[in-house]
């Protein structure tokens, strides 16, 4: 199944179902992450660009930081529908929703960026150079100079660790040196692809970026107290069940933030 007609297929879930889903915690975890980078480097009055957005999960956060802006790019037609719907019962008026398949599209958009932001999708353009270099150069020709890209994507230095993996949430399997077959319990079924640190180097060399922050999501526990965001967001991953085999999915993936030179 291509990643278009995976995210396609993924239905809505009411809060109940969400709540009742293995990924709920995991969620709740990654959401917290999220808006703790976004409050560190955007600010009010800026314009957001959301790269792969899915169905708009980051409105909320944009909102609460009272941007002036968000225009938002996905694959999954499905998803981009349910973006702009949570963004009309959000009440946010400037923000705008496409579909688009951005490993092989370049958008180039009349206006720039304060902030663009690739939240768990930059991995899926490192199938091939084509890909990597479409979603470099949408990257770099919207964000205004001084401007940051703030990208969630797997840490290979821990996900290399192991040829195959298993736990009760998540489980990987690498079919050669780029690629390996990742499912996460409801939420995700597909290969992926692997970002090594010295492509990331070239690619950011490249395209004049600069990397400015990198951290695990399982070393940001260590700030829960440093904002009131935490409690706020009522983040639920001490309430897990299987609190290892979610710590273990959570140190997986990193924060990292460009700033565009
Ligand atoms: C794991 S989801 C993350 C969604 C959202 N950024 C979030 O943090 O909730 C990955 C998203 O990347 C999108 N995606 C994958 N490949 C893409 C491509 N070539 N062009 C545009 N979107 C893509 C998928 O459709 C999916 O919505």
């Amino acid at each position: 199944m291509s990643v278009e007609e995976h995210y396609d297929l993924k239905r809505e879930y009411n809060r109940n179902e969400r709540a009742l889903s293995k990924t709920f915690h995991l969620n709740s975890y990654n959401n917290w992450v999220k808006a703790f980078v976004f409050n560190m480097y955007a600010k009010s009055g800026d314009k957001i660009l959301d790269l792969c957005c899915g169905k708009g999960g980051d409105l909320l956060k944009w909102k609460n930081l009272n941007v002036a802006k968000i225009v938002g790019f996905d694959l999954s037609g499905v998803s981009i529908e349910q973006a702009n719907d949570r963004a009309r019962k959000l009440k946010i008026k400037n923000a705008e929703f496409y579909k688009s398949d951005l490993s092989c599209e370049k958008i180039h958009l009349s206006e720039k960026f304060d902030i663009v932001s690739v939240q768990f999708a930059l991995h899926y353009f490192f199938k091939n150079e084509f890909c990597i270099t479409n979603i470099f150069e949408t990257i770099k020709s919207n964000i205004k100079t001084g401007g940051y890209i703030i990208c969630s994507f797997p840490d290979y230095e821990i996900v290399s660790k192991h040829k195959s993996f298993k736990n009760s949430i998540c489980s990987y399997n690498f079919l050669n040196e780029n690629e390996y077959f990742f499912t996460l319990n409801d939420a995700i079924n597909c290969s992926e692809y692997v970002i090594k640190r010295c492509s990331l180097n070239a690619l950011l060399k490249q395209h004049e970026l600069e990397l400015v922050f990198e951290k695990n999501f399982k070393d940001f526990y260590e700030e829960r107290n440093k904002s009131n965001l935490f409690d706020k967001m009522k983040v639920s991953i001490n309430d897990a069940k299987d609190m290892d085999d979610y710590w273990e999915v959570i140190n997986f993936y990193k924060m990292c933030v460009f700033k565009s030179l």
